[in-house]
């Protein structure tokens, strides 16, 4: 396999640091904008130069953001290239085009470091959705947020303190909006219910509220009561019904998930023979994401393209109901079923009725509690 390398940061660098150990897999070409020299690579900014190499059969995108990476794929599949992405934004936000562009051109694409990292997920839910048909997918995607609801549990301290601790060991991004307020999640869980379902889930109707608005006061009201705050994402189908959000969500102290450390990820299907299955492992980080890409080349050399058939878009149902630790904001005195110091747990309301209240009192912080009330 020859490769166009489109990006030298974090994965693409491990990317090719990894395949340099191989003999079925080269780095042709990289793109990209740092002045550097390879070895065994051309170096340059010219995209149009690697769809004009008949040599270079697969495009590994490792740039992350929307733009120029939707131009630089879509061109490379219209050339006929297969595609490797760890990029979670842009499949998500092109799934409908990009998949069925893929599969009218008759060439490979996979994306496996997209979702969990370094983490086997979306090629296991390949394989479990060959034979079962899989009714829950989701959990902690998000190793950022995980370290920073950590350290407000294990270690006690405020939200900006963590924070800026997961931005000193590289977990968050620069920005890290995109990580706290879930938007990294929200594209993981969707990807991971197009696949797992064979649908295409509308993402403007998957509700995500993230953890920024968290106060070390609200980790030690769940102390109190026995709880541990994860961000935590949920995609459902039952009867051709789908539900999709991301949400914080509380866990008793001895579940899987609240024990989970630091910036790791744990990510759970539930299949109709397999019943539970989790896996656990690093979410990020520059090694473990390029294992999951180098795993995917070698995927498409084994002749594996895409996990599943594309699905039509299909709506988003949030109708299930659950009951909410609210803290701030104005809530409706009759759904308040009980206090805890300054918060309220509210009667089990509609998973859509909480994120629509919280979209008019966006000051406040929400948080689902998982065994219900
Ligand atoms: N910023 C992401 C995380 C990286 O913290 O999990 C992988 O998507």
């Amino acid at each position: 396999m020859k490769v166009g390398l489109l990006g030298f940061g974090v994965v693409g660098r491990g990317f090719y640091d990894i395949v340099a150990t191989r003999n079925d897999i080269s780095v042709a070409k990289v793109v990209c904008l740092e002045d550097i020299t390879l070895p065994d690579a051309e170096v340059t900014r010219d995209f149009q130069s690697v769809l004009a190499d008949d040599s270079i059969d697969t495009v590994v995108e490792a740039m992350g953001g929307l733009h120029p990476a939707y131009e630089f794929v879509r061109a490379a599949i219209e050339a006929g290239k297969n595609v490797v992405t760890s990029n979670k934004a842009l499949v998500c936000t092109f799934y409908d085009e990009l998949i069925p562009l893929a599969n009218e051109k008759g060439v490979k694409f996979r994306c496996t470091a997209a979702v969990g990292g370094g983490i086997c997920w979306l090629s296991e839910l390949e394989r479990a959705r060959r034979v079962q048909k899989i009714l829950r997918v989701g959990g902690i995607m998000n190793g950022t947020c995980n370290y920073i609801l950590d350290s407000m549990t294990r270690l006690g301290l405020g939200y900006d303190e963590a924070l800026k601790q997961a931005q000193a060991l590289g977990y968050a991004e620069a920005n890290p909006t995109t990580d706290v307020e879930g938007i990294d999640t929200w594209h993981k869980v969707i990807l991971s219910g197009n696949i797992a379902f064979g649908v295409s889930l509308d993402p403007s109707q998957v509700p995500v509220t993230g953890i920024s608005r968290i106060s070390a006061e609200d980790v030690e009201n769940f102390k109190t009561h026995g709880k541990v705050c994860k961000l935590v994402s949920t995609g459902t189908q039952e009867n051709g019904t789908y539900s999709a959000y991301v949400q914080p969500t509380l866990f008793d102290s001895n579940a899987p998930e609240a024990t989970i450390p630091t910036n790791y990820n744990l990510i759970t299907l539930i299949g109709e023979h397999s019943g539970r299955q989790s896996l656990y492992g690093q979410g990020a980080g520059r090694y473990p994401t390029a294992y999951n890409v180098v795993q995917d080349c070698v995927d498409l050399l084994c002749g594996k393209s895409f996990y599943a058939p594309y699905g039509e878009k299909v709506c988003v149902d949030n109708s299930g109901t659950m009951c909410y630790y609210i803290r701030g904001g104005h809530f409706p005195t009759e759904k308040i079923a009980e206090h805890w110091g300054n918060a309220i747990i509210t009667t089990p309301i509609s998973v859509a009725s909480a994120h629509a209240w919280l979209k008019e009192n966006p000051d406040a912080f929400i948080a689902a509690l998982d065994a219900g009330c």
